[in-house]
């Protein structure tokens, strides 16, 4: 039986977000500049993307660019913006291909406006496609997005639309950029770092993380397939106890 055969289609995560990590440190160990990693992982993006969709997981998000990147050297941010607007116009007609929407969340605003424009051609391109919805985080932290909500959600209040002791979670989660998007049930991170760095951390309050040492340019289908058999292992108890759970299975 293979990897893929040995997932349970009833058990699927509908959302899988991916903090792409590793490019650097797989480039350096080819003798190569940082940049040659990043466009390896190219192939890792089509990859999972592929491989998500035809398994039925509803929607991807991969973490592209933080804003934490832009300080990286100039040299490194120009390239990853040229990478992400080649990529993207080469992949527009891949994406309708597989049925594929293409979405993005973060301070678009601090892209380059060649990117912005190319990328809001990709999404409105592909905006019909209905079998998964590929977000791509760009320029995107999670503090930026909750400062972001507050700052409506303040501006609400005093525009005499929202009352202070009508805040909810649901407020809050119609604020951020994932609005319409159910929280990963699976979060996934390449190159053995066990941190979140600033990505979704009110969406993923009660995701499974899994933690795998490949680095992104070397994550192939089978890696997918074998964080999410890991996923269908583990028991998502939401504050109750085991036995609780297990109740519920058996009436079901
Ligand atoms: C992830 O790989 C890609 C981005 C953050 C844009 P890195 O570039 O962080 O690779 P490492 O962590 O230095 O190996
Ligand atoms: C996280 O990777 C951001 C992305 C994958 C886009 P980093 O490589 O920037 O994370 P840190 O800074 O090492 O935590
Ligand atoms: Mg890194």
């Amino acid at each position: 039986m293979s990897l893929k055969e040995k997932i349970n289609p009833e058990r699927l995560p509908r959302h899988i977000a991916i903090i792409m990590d590793g490019n650097g440190r797989w480039a350096k160990n080819h003798g190569q500049h940082r940049v040659f990693g990043h466009r390896n992982g190219v192939t890792a993006v089509r990859e999972a993307s592929e491989a998500a969709a035809e398994l039925g997981v509803e929607y991807l998000t991969l973490y592209a660019f933080s804003t934490e990147n832009w300080n990286r050297p100039l040299i490194e941010v120009n390239a990853l913006m040229q990478l992400l607007l080649q990529t993207i116009n080469d992949e527009i007609s891949t994406l309708n291909k597989n049925n594929i929407r293409l979405n993005a969340i973060g301070d678009l605003e601090s892209l380059p406006k060649v990117n912005r424009k190319n990328l809001m051609k990709a999404i409105e391109e592909t905006r019909n496609n209905s079998r998964m919805t590929l977000t791509l985080a760009l320029s995107y932290s999670s503090k930026w997005e909750i400062v972001q909500a507050a700052r409506r959600l303040a501006e609400q209040v005093q525009a005499g639309l929202c009352k202070p002791e009508d805040v909810d979670q649901q407020c809050i989660e119609k604020l951020l950029t994932t609005n319409g998007i159910p929280d990963p049930e699976l979060l996934i991170r390449t190159s053995g770092e066990y941190r979140i760095s600033n990505f979704m951390l009110w969406q993923i309050a009660y995701s499974e993380l899994y933690f795998t040492p490949t680095l992104w340019p070397d994550f192939r289908r089978e890696d997918l397939y074998k964080a999410i058999l890991d996923y269908q292992c583990r028991e998502r108890r939401f504050g109750k106890t085991s036995e609780q759970i297990q109740n519920v299975k058996k009436q079901e």
